[in-house]
């Protein structure tokens, strides 16, 4: 830790210059020309029974090397959280591990302007003055107010079945706080997809493959207790094992969300701020609390927002998405007509909210918006997988589809270390889960 902690006085100095020269940017790299459609066939399986303990059941769903755990919860908020570091005790040590060799690397190389605008530029100096661990543990002091009792019960079981103090976890969480996820989403609907009715959305997370995240996928699957209507529906969280904010996910209520961290932001996005409701919690309390797209887009500009973000709300009630540009100062809902950033780079298209990769990021966007018009009309998953993703090759890390009118998902990880097959979650094979299966799930009988 000293040492780390003297590699980052050493930069501090760099640190400062690199902030003048990232201003009003564009994101950097483009999709290959060379970019093969993916061709691989969907996984279309039934999830297999693992084991049960008490409030919790554990599935696989896939096969082989696109094998994903699907985790079920029951009970309260602690119950939740014990019964998860129970069952997928193994696989969040690794999580926990792998997140903090990622995190500890990104920042080095933030630190000497390798990767620059991937973490809040206040928090860098933080770490900067004060180390990583002293850095989180100010963060998640002065955030904790503004953090739902549910979560902090949650953790509370988690450390209590895993034997750890609770501000290891609750500072851990922060993580996704400081970090830039660049990311691409999209929906569509009407003209766009060959159904009259129907909503199609997209969540990619690019964070690389060598984070490790990938070894340990996993889908969340919360049954929070129906005695009273305030302790939320059931929804699904898609992610990693011990992960409990949300990237991506899709409750009961056919709401889905997408997310995407901003790090060329334009001067519209006013100020960012480190202290306030981590966003993975405000995108996983839409998941658990809300029913329609008003009650999230709601909620979003009641919260005490922090980073600069793009995050996506799809409705599959009403067949819509909005894009929202998310950041301390400003929430802006955005559908196909007021899209933007508005750029000749980035067209509007009826029926269509899409953005790839970062806000100014005309080499993504301009390779999306292409394979989107290819397909208009005839926009569905499996065309989207072939031709959209693969092709803008945004998704490195996780890719999900979520088709509103069937009621399932795709999802994707790119190739764990000890798997076969293509790298990026884009290029494999994508697995179908039909989500009224898993809400519908009953408890163990234990
Ligand atoms: C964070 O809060 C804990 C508990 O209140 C306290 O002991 C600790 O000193 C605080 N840490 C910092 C860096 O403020
Ligand atoms: C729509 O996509 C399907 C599947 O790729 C294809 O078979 C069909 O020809 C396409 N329809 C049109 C009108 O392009």
């Amino acid at each position: 830790m000293s040492k780390y902690l003297n590699f980052i006085l050493f930069c501090n100095v760099a640190f400062i210059t690199n902030l003048i020269l990232i201003e009003a940017a564009y994101c950097p790299g483009k999709p290959s020309p060379s970019a093969q459609p993916n061709l691989n066939p969907i996984i279309d399986e039934k999830p297999l029974l693992v084991s049960e303990i008490k409030n919790a059941k554990l599935y696989t769903v896939g096969s082989g090397d696109d094998l994903i755990k699907i985790v079920h919860l029951w009970g309260t908020p602690y119950e939740m959280g014990y019964a998860h570091a129970t069952i997928a005790m193994s696989e969040m040590y690794q999580f926990f591990a792998y997140v903090w060799t990622f995190i500890e690397s990104q920042i080095k190389s933030s630190l000497n302007g390798n990767t620059e605008g991937f973490f809040k530029d206040e928090f860098l100096k933080l770490v900067a003055d004060n180390g990583l661990e002293l850095a989180l543990e100010i963060e998640s002091n002065k955030t904790e107010i503004y953090i739902s009792n549910h979560f902090l019960e949650e953790i509370q079981g988690m450390a209590d079945a895993a034997g750890i103090d609770p501000k290891a976890y609750k500072q851990f969480y922060m993580i996704s706080e400081l970090g830039k996820t660049s990311s691409s989403m999209f929906g569509a609907w009407g003209l766009a997809i060959p159904s009259v009715e129907g909503l199609l959305q997209l969540g990619a997370i690019d964070w690389g493959t060598d984070s490790g995240f990938q070894n340990v996928p996993q889908i969340t699957v919360y049954h929070p207790n129906k005695d009273s209507s305030t302790n939320g529906h059931d929804f699904a969280n898609i992610g990693w094992s011990g992960w409990i904010g949300s990237f991506q996910g899709y409750s009961s209520k056919k709401l889905a969300v997408s997310q995407i961290g901003v790090s060329y932001p334009d001067i519209s996005f006013g100020e960012e701020s480190l202290y306030g409701t981590p966003f993975t919690y405000v995108l996983r309390d839409i998941l658990q609390f809300d029913s329609t797209f008003d009650d999230a887009f709601n909620r979003i500009k009641n919260a005490k927002r922090t980073s600069n973000l793009i995050l996506g709300i799809g409705d599959g009630k009403i067949n819509k998405f909005n894009s929202i540009q998310y950041s301390a100062s400003v929430a802006n809902c955005m559908d196909d007509t007021t899209l933007k950033p508005d750029a000749d780079w980035h067209p509007k298209i009826t029926n269509v909210v899409y953005h790839g990769v970062d806000w100014l990021c005309p080499s993504f966007n301009q390779v999306m918006a292409g394979q989107i018009t290819k397909l208009y009309g005839n926009l569905t998953t499996e065309n989207a997988i072939r031709d959209v993703t693969s092709i803008v090759q945004t998704g490195s890390l996780l890719v999900t589809y979520y088709d509103f009118e069937n009621d399932v998902i795709y999802t994707a990880n790119a190739r764990g270390y000890e798997e076969e097959g293509p790298e990026n979650a884009y290029e494999r094979s994508f697995v179908k889960i039909k989500m009224n299966d898993l809400f519908s799930e009953l408890p163990p009988n234990l």
